[in-house]
């Protein structure tokens, strides 16, 4: 039976010092502009509030935050067949956008809703996600600011799941097999 491992493999205060990172990186890149942070829930939901106020921080102009809600994962299996159940409010036509999520794993959810963005011309569109896993890549994506990359292991905490729970847990660990 999967059961989450003991130790963290991200305490709270590693998870800070990526988010940290990764906001002072975005705060580069735009110094001066605002945007729009577009999370994919449910898994984004923790880390797109730690980031959101970590740009604050680093004087980036949030000027809208709003979510996208994809179908994705049941169990530990990717579906390849991403839908949309819940779109954006408002248009992005001309905006500068953030697409944040928690984690890049194939990296369908992800190319599909980048190439969805796309079609509705935002001035500049770039993509966040905390965690990476490389060598589970299935398709070719831009995704400009990674927070950490990692072996192919089932994560949970911080906001991502397996089945719905652990979300709320405030430091990253593995399932493994007890
Ligand atoms: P992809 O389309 O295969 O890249 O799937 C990405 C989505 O799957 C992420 O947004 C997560 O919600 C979920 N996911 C992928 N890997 C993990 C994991 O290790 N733990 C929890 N959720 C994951
Ligand atoms: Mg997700």
């Amino acid at each position: 039976m999967l059961q989450p491992a003991e130790n963290p493999l991200l305490s709270e205060t590693q998870i800070e010092e990526i988010v940290d990172r990764v906001a002072a990186r975005i705060a580069e890149d735009y110094r001066g502009a605002s945007i729009m942070m577009v999370g994919l829930l449910t898994g984004a939901f923790v880390f797109m509030a730690d980031l959101a106020r970590a740009l604050s921080r680093y004087g980036v102009r949030i000027e809208e935050v709003d979510f996208i809600i994809a179908s994705s994962y049941e169990g530990t299996e990717s579906s390849r067949n991403v839908q949309i159940l819940r779109d954006l409010r408002t248009d992005v036509q001309g905006r500068n956008i953030l697409l944040v999520d928690d984690i890049l794993d194939t990296g369908n959810t992800l190319l599909k809703i980048r190439r969805l963005l796309e079609t509705r011309e935002p001035s500049r569109l770039a993509c966040c996600c905390l965690l990476d896993k490389p060598s589970r890549r299935e398709v070719e994506l831009d995704v400009e600011y990674i927070g950490l990359e990692i072996e192919d292991r089932f994560v949970i905490g911080y906001g991502l799941d397996y089945n719905q729970d652990y979300r709320a847990l405030p430091y990253i660990t593995e399932m493994v097999e007890k």
